[in-house]
């Protein structure tokens, strides 16, 4: 029965393998390879009107958002449109309790009320170019570490010719799991200023109850604007700066969607792990995923204990809630799909068929091997990591104590300048930290995650101070926190306020918080260094990279496209609705009748803001409504893309903005590992949703007005 479910399994991928113009994210300068197919598709638009390097393209409408996001120009003032989720940290940020942008929306009506938003950024792509040959040759022979260390001296070379006398900054990224290295030029702004956001009550419409899923009603956007020097190149904030002239923003269609329409996303995808083996989904759904689900379900019921008593404190916690919920709903999602949508079947359908292909071959053969062998000695590492990521880096009483490290590090290396420098900004950081956070919360936080920390990870991989600690059991951890309290620095700002004043290491050394975060790092480094999990990383680097370059090798005929590693991509596709289960269908669009139906005075998440709900029932919908009188919410489109794809724009046949793409459906949450050409969808909010409520709802037709309509 086994045997005939992965044969046929074969079979399906071998067809599917042909036409999934859903399926890829590809770049944007080698759409040639694409553009016949994409026309195909519906595409009305030269490859130049694309990615031009001579005249304003399309991708130079498109933008990285804070490095995380992604947002597009929709005016030649630099007006960004992305996501509310994407602004949320900022709009947050700037929330108070009197002036609460968060909960009640906020609305430049003047470039002058616009608020600027520190530590954001609008990057550009300015060209990419392929710079495999002169890497690769270079390459030859060595193991991932010597690899490692070519790649970043050539890349040096190369991005320095590449930005000499411009104000621009390059990168070198490996694609094709190191096969293939593309360079990047590109240029930052980074004076950018809050223009508009709707309240969270239409912006989160439905919270993390139907975060990840369809049907939708949200109304995910925000708005931003690019400040530039006189010369409208990028200058740090001033009040004296201008509104950016772009080389292109979009025009903004008010057609409306319909079924099979042409829709291409442009934006910048964070990761995927498409070639990922059989063993490694097995390891993630079985191990990592349903520990981070554990650890982040406990910071997420202590932060929300606190959230609910204190608007105050509310408004400080909202962006690292919403962060925290967003990717801890992601790998509940992620595990069930994998095994709904019997990712592991299909992978391991396509590595039989490497295997025949590899067998006999020599740089082939072994590839298969290598990858689950390495597997089998991580197994015992993967709690300690997800405690890494999860803990020590992400609960910020931790994050705060630990990066006196660097500074640290520094004074060993004698080197005494950059100590100071980062001294001085850790100082600054500490500050923010102590203004921004609740230690009370925080200490919780930390003890409940130090208890789980001790029973989770394996008593041998644990530092020698945890284990003292954990040797009294809970009254030792008890007693450790209650010295914590009392004594850290880094627990009352009176104490840190005076050791900022001379830095002495002895007492930052002593102190325990600082103590605590050093012992998990020191266990995890030790970890890393241990010669089997070193060995095994560097089988599994390698076995990777051959399996894909294999893998193309077996399918000469088929594109492959590289996983996602943040740089710019294009996915091309169509609007189109799907059926998840028997008997299920899904329409592809949502209208505000749904808003109405999901209505629910009693829960924050379905709170229907109540300017919106007086305008539509005014029947006050205007050029926005499509032909039947409706106003169109969200839509669905079958394009590929992941998280740092929020706020990508939805552009038509003929480079015309018909939306904003900001989420994924439920039933493909495996899709980051293996893309579900049937089920997978794009959710976007519809552009004239977004207008209707910049104009009707809240009177901000300055907006409008700088805005190319196309009726
Ligand atoms: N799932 C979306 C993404 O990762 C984020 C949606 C934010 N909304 C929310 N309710 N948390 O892009």
């Amino acid at each position: 029965m086994r045997q005939l479910k992965i044969t046929l399994l074969s079979l399906l991928l071998l067809v599917s393998g042909l036409a999934k113009a859903d399926e890829g994210m590809w770049l944007p300068f080698l759409l040639g390879r694409n553009y016949e197919d994409m026309k195909k598709h519906g595409l009305r638009l030269t490859q130049e009107q694309i990615y031009s390097l001579n005249e304003g393209s399309l991708k130079d409408a498109v933008i990285s958002f804070g490095g995380f996001c992604t947002g597009e120009i929709i005016s030649n003032k630099g007006l960004i449109l992305t996501n509310h989720h994407c602004g949320y940290g900022a709009i947050a940020g700037a929330s108070t309790e009197e002036h609460n942008y968060l909960d009640n929306g906020f609305w430049a009506k003047s470039h002058q009320e616009e608020i600027a938003i520190p530590n954001l950024s609008a990057t550009f792509v300015v060209r990419i170019e392929d710079v495999t040959a002169s890497i690769a040759k270079e390459l030859k022979g060595l193991n991932s570490e010597d690899r490692a260390a070519k790649i970043r001296e050539l890349s040096a070379v190369l991005t320095e010719d590449a930005t000499k006398g411009t104000g621009y900054k390059a990168f070198v990224r490996d694609f094709y799991e190191g096969n293939e290295f593309y360079l990047f030029v590109t240029e930052t702004f980074n004076d950018i200023r809050l223009v508009g956001t709707p309240p969270q009550n239409a912006g989160k419409f439905g919270g993390d109850t139907d975060n990840w899923e369809w049907p939708r009603h949200t109304a995910d956007f925000s708005m931003f604007r690019i400040y530039a020097g006189s010369d409208n190149k990028p200058a740090a904030y001033n009040e004296a700066n201008k509104p950016f002239t772009p080389r292109h923003h979009l025009p903004i269609s008010l057609k409306g969607v319909k079924e099979n329409d042409y829709a291409m996303i442009m934006g910048f995808p964070g990761s995927t792990d498409r070639y990922l083996s059989s063993w490694g989904v097995e390891q993630a759904i079985t191990l990592e995923q349903p520990k981070r689900v554990d650890i982040r379900g406990k910071k997420l019921e202590i932060m929300k204990s606190y959230m609910d008593k204190d608007v105050a404190l509310r408004l400080k916690y909202s962006s690292k809630y919403a962060s925290v919920a967003n990717y801890w709903k992601y790998f509940i999602g992620q595990t069930e799909q994998v095994k709904n949508n019997k990712v592991i079947d299909k992978k391991k359908a396509l590595e039989a068929q490497f295997g025949k292909f590899a067998a006999g071959n020599a740089e082939y053969a072994k590839v298969l091997n290598l990858i689950s062998s390495a597997y089998e000695t991580k197994k015992e590492f993967v709690y300690i990591d997800a405690y890494q990521s999860e803990f020590l880096y992400q609960v910020d009483l931790m994050v705060a104590a630990f990066r006196f490290k660097f500074m640290m590090d520094a004074i060993k290396e004698e080197n005494t300048p950059r100590a100071e420098m980062i001294g001085k900004r850790l100082v600054e950081m500490t500050g923010s930290f102590f203004e921004d956070k609740n230690l009370n919360l925080e200490l919780e936080s930390v003890e409940a995650l130090l208890a789980m920390y001790i029973k989770d990870v394996p008593a041998a991989q644990q530092d020698e101070f945890i284990k003292k600690i954990a040797a009294k059991g809970d009254k030792g951890i008890a007693a450790f926190m209650a010295l914590v309290r009392k004594k850290s620095i880094f627990t009352d700002k009176a104490r840190f306020d005076k050791w900022k004043e001379k830095m002495d290491q002895k007492t930052l050394t002593a102190d325990p918080m600082y103590k605590l975060a050093m012992a998990i790092n020191d266990a995890y480094t030790k970890v890393q260094e241990t010669p089997a999990l070193m060995e095994a990383e560097e089988n599994l680097t390698q076995g990777r990279r051959l399996f894909v370059a294999g893998l193309r090798e077996m399918n000469k005929d088929k594109q492959y496209y590289p996983n996602a590693n943040s740089t710019m991509r294009l996915t091309y596709g169509n609007v189109l609705p799907y059926s998840p289960k028997d008997a299920t269908h899904y329409d592809f669009v949502t209208t505000f009748k749904g808003v109405l139906e999901k209505e629910d005075p009693s829960t924050p998440e379905f709170n229907v803001d109540a300017k919106m709900k007086a305008t539509y029932l005014a029947g006050n919908i205007g050029q926005y409504a499509d032909e039947n009188g409706e106003l169109v919410v969200n839509f669905l489109s079958n394009n590929d893309i992941t998280g740092g794809n929020s706020g990508s724009p939805v552009i038509n046949a003929d480079g015309h903005l018909i939306g904003t793409a900001f989420d994924g459906n439920w039933e493909a949450m495996s899709g980051d590992i293996f893309f579900e050409p049937n089920i997978q969808r794009t959710i976007n909010l519809d552009i004239r949703y977004t207008l209707w409520i910049v104009d009707k709802c809240f009177g901000a037709t300055n907006l409008i007005n700088e805005m190319t309509l196309i009726k």
